[in-house]
């Protein structure tokens, strides 16, 4: 590929790179790349390099790389919800909006039917790492399973535990009826091959408890017992969203000292688990997570929509815990991760000028009571993630030996979403007599006007592990 590429780093910085060639080998996974090659050196470093039969894929004016979206925490079957409910809180959404749709997917035709609609939308959002709640249903979810693996995303996919505290049409029997059903979608994924060009599998089973309400304790114990004896197995659930739901957590675990010591309790947090929300947790609990190492689905989009509140990301940051994104659709009501950073940059917002008004909050943190930058959203939509998904070391950003899971954005001429809304590339608005961009701050502004009024229409194209499986450019 020979283009822009933009490239996340850390926290505080990433790449602009306004002429890079970047190769990728037949494995999918990233070689080399070299920035600042002119034009007509292109031909010389890849002979340089050796791979003179390569193809060189070159990106037009306008468009750009960038590492694919990583969604920490959305719920498949909740997609044809987005946007109904408005006026709940998250009990009363559960109950009268969530469980209603979930339980349609005890029929297989119906699932088949919604999950391939709701993996292809998710994919041409940009999301090559995504991490599923399914329903409670084995089979429905095995079809959801069996749709992204052929997709070609990468992600993790589990089946909601739950045997209390929902309605009748929507429960589990028993604690042995949960469990047996998680085996057996744990070994149905395991089974799934890799993907064609690579021997490591995209996809992965999550042991899903769906909340602490949800969920026995013999349930929990048993799900314990499957974690301790898999280390590799991921985990994901919910935490602190709701003040009725913590409050309602603690009544159903009296001797429980917080929210986050329930799970503890059960050994469910570690390093390979993925907390969606953490609105509300106390200092004590951040630090318990913290030692645990377990990381944060930060989903500002549903914790505005179902009014949970604003989670403290930059004080999550500023600790030390792993942070990503996450959509929560349907809590949220978009499926885009763009959604997601919009949201988190406002809630971010919400936090810094509530501490500006408010003279007693100290302020001597780096990210707490700050506005979140364009490089942090950035590495929170992409390697924020992966560290939460402990899928660092093969995704996040383009580095030599990582997968090449990567979006061709476009934000140029004659693109669906209209000039009038992005100015046209390389040209210096009428009345700015400053002086002419350079290509790297032309490519910093690309960057930031499609995080913030970007859509799918933008998405060219979708690449997981070097395979191109989305975007407006595919057809398949
Ligand atoms: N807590 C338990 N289940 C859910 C769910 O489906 N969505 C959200 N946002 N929170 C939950
Ligand atoms: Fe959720």
């Amino acid at each position: 590929y020979y283009g822009a590429v933009v490239n996340p780093q850390t926290l505080k910085a990433y790449q602009a790179l306004p002429r890079c060639l970047l190769a990728v080998s037949s494995e999918g996974t990233i070689d080399w790349l070299v920035d600042d090659v002119e034009d007509s050196m292109v031909l010389e470093v890849m002979s340089q390099k050796g791979c003179v039969d390569a193809e060189v894929v070159p990106l037009r004016e306008g468009e750009f790389l960038m590492p694919g979206f990583v969604d920490t925490h959305t719920h498949a079957p909740q997609v044809p919800n987005m946007g109904s409910g408005q006026q709940y809180e998250l009990l009363d959404w559960l109950d009268n909006v969530t469980f209603p749709m979930e339980a349609n997917f005890a029929d297989v035709y119906f699932a088949r039917e919604t999950y391939s609609e709701v993996v292809r939308r998710i994919v041409n959002c940009g999301t090559t790492t995504c991490c599923y709640y399914g329903t409670l249903h084995v089979e429905a979810t095995k079809i959801l399973a069996e749709i992204i693996h052929a997709k070609g995303q990468r992600a993790y996919v589990g089946k909601c535990n739950m045997d209390r505290n929902s309605p009748d049409y929507y429960v589990e029997p028993s604690p042995e009826a949960s469990v047996a059903g998680t085996q057996e979608l744990i070994s149905y994924i395991r089974t799934l091959s890799p993907s064609p060009n690579t021997t490591t599998p995209l996809v992965h089973p999550i042991l899903t408890p769906r909340f602490a309400i949800s969920c026995t304790s013999p349930l929990l114990q048993s799900l314990q017992s499957l974690a301790v004896a898999d280390p590799s197995l991921a985990i994901q659930t919910h935490i602190s969203e709701n003040p009725s739901e913590i409050a309602f957590t603690l009544t159903l675990f009296p001797d429980a000292s917080s929210y986050a010591q329930v799970y503890d309790s059960f050994s469910l947090l570690r390093e390979n688990t993925i907390l969606a929300h953490a609105v509300h947790l106390r200092d004590d609990e951040k630090q318990l997570i913290k030692e645990r190492k377990a990381g944060i689905s930060h989903c500002p989009t549903s914790n505005f929509n179902l009014s949970s509140g604003v989670a403290p990301v930059g004080d999550l940051l500023d600790r030390g815990i792993k942070v990503g994104l996450g959509t929560d659709v349907s809590g949220g009501f978009s499926p885009s991760i763009l959604t997601a950073v919009q949201h988190a940059s406002i809630a971010s917002k919400v936090i810094a000028m509530n501490a500006r008004d408010t003279p007693d909050v100290v302020k001597d943190g780096v990210f707490a009571n700050h506005a979140l930058t364009i490089p942090t959203l950035l590495y929170l939509a992409t390697m924020g993630g992966a560290e939460v998904c402990c899928l660092d070391k093969q995704i996040g950003n383009f580095s030599v030996g990582k997968s090449f899971d990567a979006l061709v954005v476009n934000v140029g001429k004659g693109n669906a979403n209209p000039p009038a809304v992005w100015g046209v590339p390389n040209t210096t608005p009428k009345g700015d007599h400053t002086k002419p961009k350079s290509k790297k701050e032309e490519l910093d502004g690309w960057l930031e006007k499609f995080l913030f009024c970007g859509d799918d229409r933008n998405i060219r194209r979708v690449y997981v592990q070097g395979r191109l499986i989305g975007g407006t450019a595919f057809s398949g």
